[in-house]
């Protein structure tokens, strides 16, 4: 299998409602059915999100969440073959919110604590995903 990683961020897309819970709900049925896994981390305005998994299932979903009108000027930033998953653990790891805890794990990546992923790097938003991940159970 080759394993992928893929990472984009996108808006909420605020003339429709979202519905946090169900959403999750669906990534979770639909990814762990595929083997994919991953984390979103939401602050109300920017999603950001990794999956990972086999080549074609990551392909797959993201086409699916591409097309989601829930959403709006989404970024791929980068789908890459990898050794291995930096989340392994969660078919969608939920990460919701930007409290003073969070904006201090992101002043270790980004210069300012004015959210502008248009901003970063694919490696420094893989890094703060990574610390913020520790918050998750
Ligand atoms: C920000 C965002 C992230 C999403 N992430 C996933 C995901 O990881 N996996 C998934 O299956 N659907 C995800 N979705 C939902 C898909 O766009 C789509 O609604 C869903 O896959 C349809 O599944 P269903 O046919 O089982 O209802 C996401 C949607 C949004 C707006």
């Amino acid at each position: 299998m080759n394993l992928t990683r893929l990472v984009y961020y996108s808006q909420r897309n605020p003339s429709l409602s979202l519905n946090m819970e169900e959403l999750l709900e669906v990534c979770k049925r639909n990814n762990a059915a595929m083997n994919v896994t991953g984390i979103l981390h939401y602050n109300g305005n920017y999603f950001l999100q990794v999956l990972e998994g086999g080549r074609a299932e990551v392909s797959a979903i993201y086409h699916r969440i591409a097309a989601d009108p829930r959403h709006v000027n989404i970024i791929l930033m980068s789908a890459s073959d990898v050794r291995e998953r930096i989340f392994p653990t969660w078919s969608m790891g939920l990460h919701e919110g930007m409290g003073e805890e969070t904006k201090q794990i992101f002043l270790r990546y980004f210069p300012s604590n004015n959210v502008n992923p248009e901003a970063v790097s694919v490696d420094s938003l893989l890094d703060f995903l990574q610390d913020v991940s520790t918050e998750l159970s």
